[in-house]
């Protein structure tokens, strides 16, 4: 075969082949295997390169055609795929990319939340520690040593308890932090706290030895129990977010405040023999003890108040419907994240 039939042969082949790729990658694929550094279009060229000068002088405008031919084909099918491919309909059919993000944890929700509800209803949002001394957390609570208040609350002891006035505990409940901060406080104020206590407690379904209480007190002149459930009545319509609650005061007794109650909540619409169909105790509360006020340093003939300590898992169980506490401290992530916000 003549250098002239394999131009034509090169050309041909070319246009044919480059105007039937329908892939980008089948594209560049062959115009690597006709027009790349080692493909047909170099071989030809070495040929012309070797032949004689006459044929060169004969077959140099159709060697020039040839490979003009070939690089308009290809110049051809590459427009033709890249308008193709801004043409191309997106398929909303195709399944997005999932993301998975994180959640709040309901307690730390429903921590968020009070802290907001209290704060609109003009309280100071404060702190304390875990570890507490005996007199705050018993004794200038108007629970003295050996008072069998004391059993109500099993305590971790970090110090022999018989070690004398300056032992140390985790904290029982948040009503320390209202002993420990009195001394420092002016009336009239409104405090609320946020924190974990600790009970060497026999773990069940409402009862764990690590959980969190919210305690809020108030002191001014004048404030009777009608204050008390007024804001006990404000701060769960803002926080449990159901329609279907019941909610009964009925007199306890805690010693540091006088008098006492105890406040429990069932649903109404709960399934009877339910959890949620039987009163679970979700806070205590009460006036503040002359004694607790004496030890603080605040005149109790001048001043009353209103003290409440709230559970906030029970809390975000019966917002929730989670009827078992320990599926809120376990670390299983899908019971978790169906509370998550
Ligand atoms: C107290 O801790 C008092 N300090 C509350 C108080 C404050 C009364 C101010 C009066 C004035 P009590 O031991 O009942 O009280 O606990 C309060 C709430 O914490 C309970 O109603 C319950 O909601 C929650 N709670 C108590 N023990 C546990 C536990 N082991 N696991 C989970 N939640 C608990």
């Amino acid at each position: 075969m003549s250098l002239r039939d394999d131009l034509d042969l090169f050309s041909n082949d070319a246009e044919a082949r480059f105007a039937a790729a329908d892939e980008a990658d089948a594209l560049e694929a062959l115009r690597i295997e006709l027009l790349g550094a080692n493909g047909r279009e170099k071989e030809l060229t070495k040929v012309f390169a070797a032949a004689s000068i006459d044929d060169k002088k004969a077959l140099g405008g159709a060697f020039n055609a040839a490979k003009q031919k070939a690089k308009a084909a290809f110049e051809a099918a590459k427009a033709r795929l890249a308008a193709a491919a801004e043409d191309q309909p997106i398929d909303l059919t195709l399944p997005g990319k999932t993301r998975r993000t994180g959640s709040i944890h309901p307690i730390s929700q429903v921590a968020e939340e009070v802290e907001a509800v209290f704060e609109s209803m003009g309280y100071g949002v404060i702190d304390g520690p875990h570890i507490e001394f005996d007199e705050f957390n018993f004794t200038r609570l108007n629970i003295p040593a050996d008072h069998p208040a004391r059993d109500h609350q099993d305590t971790f002891w970090l110090d022999h308890p018989a070690a004398g006035p300056g032992k140390r505990l985790l904290r029982t409940h948040t009503s320390a932090v209202q002993s420990r901060s009195y001394p420092r406080l002016t009336p009239p104020f409104r405090r609320v706290v946020v924190g974990t206590v600790f009970r060497y407690e026999a773990v069940d379904a409402t009862h764990d030895n690590t959980f969190h209480q919210v305690e809020g007190f108030v002191v001014d002149k004048d404030i009777t129990v009608a204050h008390l459930v007024g804001t006990i009545r404000t701060m769960l319509a803002a926080l449990l977010k159901r329609d279907d609650i019941d909610v009964r005061l009925r007199p306890s007794f805690f010693p540091f405040v006088e008098p006492g109650f105890e406040v429990d909540v069932r649903l109404t619409k709960a399934e009877p023999g339910s959890r949620f169909a039987r009163w679970m105790e979700l806070m205590g509360c009460g006036m503040i003890h002359p004694a607790v006020m004496t030890a603080g340093g605040i005149d109790p003939n001048a001043w009353q108040g209103f003290a409440f300590g709230l559970g906030l898992e029970r809390l975000a169980m019966i917002r929730h419907g989670i009827s078992d506490i320990r599926v809120m401290h376990g670390a299983d992530l899908r019971s978790l994240r169906q509370f998550g916000s």
